[in-house]
């Protein structure tokens, strides 16, 4: 096959090290895909901006659009809503397969992206969006896809779970825990995405919808953070025998009026230390899943960073590039017509 041309768009953090790993790892990628991955350019705000890995100069841009419309591949690194939105569409629209990471963007966009791709019969994919190298959507999309979901519980934040986690290996307070994850580069600067659960909401948001084959965007999601946990609240989670987590809850609900329904919430929640998610330490996430007929899963593994990102982006790269070699684009896979193959009479979210 022809080498397929990849256009990437941000250079950061993640951004980087796909670049590294494609160029690298081209003739691996290549034998596993049926065709060379070529990147063909990095689309970045400042031409001057510093890099974290040595890449070839000229394969930088500033203008992305133009980047856009030469891709068969488009990875959408750039996070926020615009002008990732629409490099994306212009990405659909000129017959692109879309591999993004940007969970604010398909929390909130997600159900009109889905359409456009579905509509222009391309591949919108976004395994990295979620618990970072953690394959979980696929699992979710696919492996799962005869099975009936009941249940999703993740850890989907690294910053809050090694802020509750330090918290409660040392006792201390939630601004000394919050410093020390600060310090070692798990915290921002402005911590507010993180310790108030909107990253959380919005992965909750993306695996309620694959989950439950229905559509839910940020607004859906009941939203608590862990910034009024105290070092007391802890202490005594830990003489009852439980751990504070925040959880990403996705589950299915019967409402007083008797309507099935799915509720989608991101708060702190008492475990009991025995529980599978009880032992996630630190920074690493996992997801809890209870399905009607496979029972438990858990899936394990770093949530966020350069190198366990990329390995997501890349899965979902390498996974669309092997559609179009065996003969065209695929299609995105949560359509609304699912809705009803699931005999959810009314689907709707309570708190
Ligand atoms: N800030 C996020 C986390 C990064 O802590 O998990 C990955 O989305």
């Amino acid at each position: 096959h022809q080498p397929l041309k990849v256009a990437l768009l941000g250079c950061g953090n993640v951004g980087s090290q796909v670049a590294r790993i494609l160029l690298q790892d081209a003739d691996s990628l290549a034998a596993r895909t049926g065709a060379r991955l070529e990147l063909i350019g990095i689309a970045v705000r400042r031409l001057e901006a510093p890099r974290e890995v040595p890449l070839p100069a000229e394969l930088f841009t500033t203008d992305a659009e133009s980047l856009v419309k030469e891709a068969d591949l488009v990875i959408e690194l750039l996070g926020g809503i615009e002008p990732a939105r629409s490099l994306i569409q212009t990405a659909i629209a000129h017959g692109a397969c879309v591999v993004s990471a940007n969970k604010a963007l398909l929390a909130a966009e997600g159900p009109a992206l889905y359409e456009q791709a579905d509509a222009a019969g391309v591949q919108l994919s976004y395994e990295a969006a979620v618990a970072g190298a953690i394959p979980i959507l696929r699992p979710i999309r696919d492996s799962l896809s005869g099975d009936k979901i009941t249940r999703v519980l993740g850890i989907v934040n690294g910053t809050t779970n090694y802020i509750l986690d330090q918290m409660d290996s040392t006792g201390a307070d939630f601004a000394t825990a919050l410093a020390e994850a600060q310090r070692l580069g798990y915290a921002e600067a402005d911590p507010t995405a993180d310790v108030e659960g909107h990253d959380a909401a919005a992965k909750a948001a993306i695996l309620a919808s694959l989950s439950f084959h229905t559509r839910f965007a940020l607004p859906d999601v009941h939203c608590e953070g862990i910034s009024s946990i105290s070092a007391a609240d802890i202490e005594a989670a830990k003489e009852a025998g439980l751990v504070i987590k925040l959880l990403a809850i996705a589950e299915k609900s019967q409402s007083a009026d008797g309507l099935a329904g799915v509720s989608v919430r991101v708060h702190p929640t008492l475990l009991p230390r025995e529980h599978p998610l009880a032992a996630v330490r630190g920074a690493f996430n996992a997801v809890f899943i209870e399905a009607e007929y496979a029972g438990e899963l858990m899936f394990y593994g770093q949530g966020a960073g350069g190198n366990p990102t990329a390995s997501a982006v890349l899965g979902d790269l390498v996974s669309a590039a092997r559609r179009i070699v065996l003969g065209g684009p695929g299609r995105t896979e949560t359509t609304t017509g699912q809705v009803a193959a699931l005999g959810i009479d009314q689907v709707q979210t309570s708190y």
